[in-house]
């Protein structure tokens, strides 16, 4: 069957498509139709940062496919149950209750709403370049104008303010904030770390002046970066904790994981799918195997190694390389497609970050066997 031309004809053109059909996925490869290999360093833009068809994820969805699939926000659940306090065990201490749903953007959505209604106030501050998804709410709280424009307008009293610079933003408060959302790594934006004391000014302003911190971690939640979550690094306590991708080995579920004083909205929020008990199972494995194996030590192992050998190699295109564990920027002088591309045919998955920043979210368990092979292909195209 011709997949790839079923797929012309039928979908709705909207993501630009690379011309592989992908059929298998097992730890960090991916198989073509073809049956040709590929090493996975963009894991679903970290999704499958367990791997692909991790054996405890498959365990967990198969045996609770056989007791039950789906089940309303109205009744108690055995999973649901279980996840929960995991999650509340998982991530900063504070961080005690939790609204689950099935992607990053919806949790976007829900700390914008969860922010309006328990503040009683309307407006957010944003950093220009952060990325927080693709609905209407998410997508007022994302900078880059590539993702906005046709959509506007969008929803009103967002505004955008430099990434680390505690000044402007401070000087953007008025009396309407309700929250500030932020990432501590922004990832789509071109992998920009955080600054501490940057995060540190700001989670005490909005403490004096009763505004809501919100953290987008979707993509760097979960071990990705080192730690369990990335505010560890800064020694901050969100008010309003967003993750998503890794949380169930790829399969779809998001969590928003709020401060007891946040106040919730009984009955003017949900979702039909959100905390699916198929999803909580897959969650509850992924999360016990991220605490097994100490994921958040092998990140932060393997990408200083990655980055080690990168930067011991004269490498005359690149300008710079920027990490947190194993969220990776190459930024080099010119546009990185080509060397995607490349990179492709070599047999490696990569992903940008903007126009000139390679960007590399490698499965956290892959192999340093495997490593060495994605070093001696960046080496390569990049030299
Ligand atoms: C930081 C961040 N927030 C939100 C999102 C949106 O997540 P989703 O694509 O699951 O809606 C993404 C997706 O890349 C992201 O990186």
């Amino acid at each position: 069957m011709d997949y790839k031309q079923i797929q012309q004809q039928c979908e709705f053109d909207i993501y630009p498509k690379k011309d592989i059909v992908l059929v298998k996925g097992k730890d960090s490869f991916l198989w073509d139709e073809n049956g040709k290999k590929y090493i996975d360093c963009m894991t679903g833009h970290g999704a499958a940062s367990i791997g692909h068809c991790n054996e405890k994820v498959i365990e967990a969805i198969e045996t609770q496919a056989r007791n039950l699939i789906t089940c309303t926000g109205s009744f108690y659940n055995n999973k649901r149950a279980v996840l929960m306090e995991k999650l509340v065990e998982f991530t900063p201490s504070g961080l005690n209750k939790v609204f689950l749903c099935n992607s990053g953007t919806e949790t976007i959505e829900a700390a914008i709403k969860f922010a309006r209604f328990s503040t009683d106030k309307s407006d957010f501050i944003c950093a220009m370049r952060g990325f927080h998804g693709r609905t209407l709410g998410a997508l007022s709280a994302t900078y880059t104008p590539k993702h906005r424009e046709r959509f506007e307008p969008l929803l009103d009293g967002f505004s955008f303010v430099p990434f680390n610079n505690y000044q402007e933003l401070a000087s953007k408060i008025s009396g309407h904030t309700a929250g500030i959302i932020l990432e501590v790594v922004q990832c789509e934006g071109g992998v920009y770390v955080g600054d501490k004391k940057y995060f540190q000014q700001v989670q005490q302003l909005c403490r004096e002046k009763n505004i809501l911190l919100i953290i987008d971690e979707v993509q760097t939640g979960f071990c990705r970066t080192g730690k369990k979550f990335a505010v560890e690094h800064f020694d901050i306590q969100p008010d309003i904790l967003c993750v998503a991708k890794a949380i169930a080995g790829g399969f779809p579920m998001g969590a928003v994981i709020c401060k007891d004083s946040v106040e919730p909205p009984v009955g003017k929020h949900g979702s039909t799918f959100g905390g699916n008990p198929l999803a909580c199972a897959a969650a509850i494995a992924s999360i016990d195997f991220m605490m097994e194996n100490r994921l958040e030590k092998a990140a932060t192992e393997k990408g200083d190694y990655l980055v080690g050998k990168l930067k011991e190699t004269n490498l005359p295109k690149v300008k710079e390389i920027r990490h947190l564990g194993l969220v990776i920027g190459i930024e080099l002088e010119e546009d990185v497609q080509p060397y995607l591309e490349k990179l492709m045919e070599s047999g490696i998955f990569a992903l940008n970050a903007g126009p000139t920043v390679i960007r590399l979210l490698p499965p956290l368990t892959i192999e340093y066997t495997e490593l060495d092979v994605v070093i001696e292909q960046l080496i390569k195209v990049l030299k």
